[in-house]
């Protein structure tokens, strides 16, 4: 019998596996350090940090332990750092989100100074961790007839643009504009380059979706939110809707936008990257976190690797950069291959 006999195969795409090597030459996707960015919550008050029970590993910080493990994620070589904040005291309004001596203002000042040069220093510009009721808007006097809560979008676009002009003025490199209100990218770029604060970047989340994986988020911010935010996120069914957030907040000059959660939306996070220009990233959030967290917890998953492969997923799919609570111990990871 001749070799190779009929019908053996011709084509044989395991040799691109065949070793390490070779694998690693073959490897069509990369993570880098730099490509992750680490969201952060800062509470106001706190004298010792609080851990987060549904994210182990992750606490609220005190303006101390916060500036602390932002010179941890620059020294593993993390691409940015995102600020949430959590201040004592909320309103209908949200008055802490554009106060100057508001807590994510003040730390947010004292992260440019102390990581501003080696870090890209972003903060969450949304209403939700200063409003009382827990809505990304402020409420319209009449509630409506309905279940659902009426958010005055334009009237919460005010409130926005204030909120980022104490944040470009606190020093933020990069303002994440989370709050799913129709018109916010084109009102908050308007906003800012009349104070001359042409050069501060916009993360439209473009294509955010009412997810039930935002669940630990909620307890990392003390959320007062009854309900959901279905008027404004998007419904998890929809992709072509993901897609034209998308492409209007481009339009509407986001110089960055957002697909989010990741591992559930890596389908419009593809289709995403396929019809915009700019970087797109997505947002590895605390549900998604929680679920390897509490699996590996059991010895059910290997950690390490599931969260690499976790990461080398959602870049596959499309993300530029990524949002990942695991991104300094990933950083390191990634430095140690
Ligand atoms: C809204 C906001 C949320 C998250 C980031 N920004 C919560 C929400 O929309 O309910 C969730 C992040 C996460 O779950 O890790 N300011």
């Amino acid at each position: 019998m001749s070799f190779p006999a009929a019908g053996f195969p011709a084509i044989r795409p395991r040799r691109l596996r065949r070793s390490p090597a070779v694998r690693a030459i073959a490897r069509e996707t990369s993570l880098e350090s730099r490509q992750l960015v680490l969201p952060m919550f800062v509470r106001e008050g706190l004298t010792e940090a609080v851990p987060i029970s549904s994210m182990p590993g992750v606490a609220q910080h005190t303006m101390d332990s916060l500036r602390r493990a932002a010179v941890e994620a620059a020294e593993a070589g993390v691409g940015g750092v995102m600020l949430f904040g959590v201040p004592a005291v909320r309103d209908a309004i949200g008055s802490g989100a554009d106060d100057p001596d508001g807590i994510l203002n003040v730390a947010t000042r004292a992260l440019v100074s102390e990581v501003g040069d080696a870090l890209v220093v972003q903060t969450d510009l949304c209403l939700d961790e200063f409003t009382d009721h827990g809505h990304c808007g402020v409420l319209a006097p009449s509630t409506g007839s309905g279940t659902d809560p009426v958010i005055d979008n334009d009237a919460t676009l005010e409130r926005y643009v204030a909120m980022a002009l104490a944040q470009a003025r606190a020093g933020s490199h990069l303002l994440g504009l989370s709050g799913m209100m129709d018109g916010q990218v084109a009102a908050i770029r308007k906003g800012l380059d009349a104070e001359g604060f042409t050069d501060t970047l916009l993360l439209g989340y473009a294509a955010k979706y009412a997810s039930a994986f935002y669940g630990p988020f909620r307890e990392a911010v003390d959320s007062q939110l009854e309900g959901d935010r279905r008027t404004y996120q998007l419904d998890p069914g929809n992709r072509r809707e993901g897609v034209r957030e998308a492409l209007i907040d481009e339009a509407e000059g986001a110089d960055v936008v957002m697909v989010k959660p990741a591992m559930s939306f890596l389908d419009v996070l593809r289709e995403v990257r396929d019809a915009v220009q700019v970087p797109v990233w997505a947002y590895q959030i605390s549900g998604e976190y929680a679920m390897i967290e509490a699996a590996a917890a059991n010895g059910w998953i290997d950690r390490r690797a599931a969260v690499l492969e976790s990461l080398l997923s959602i870049r596959r799919a499309g993300a530029d950069a990524v949002l990942t609570y695991w991104a300094t111990e990933a950083a390191h990871w990634l430095r140690e291959r």
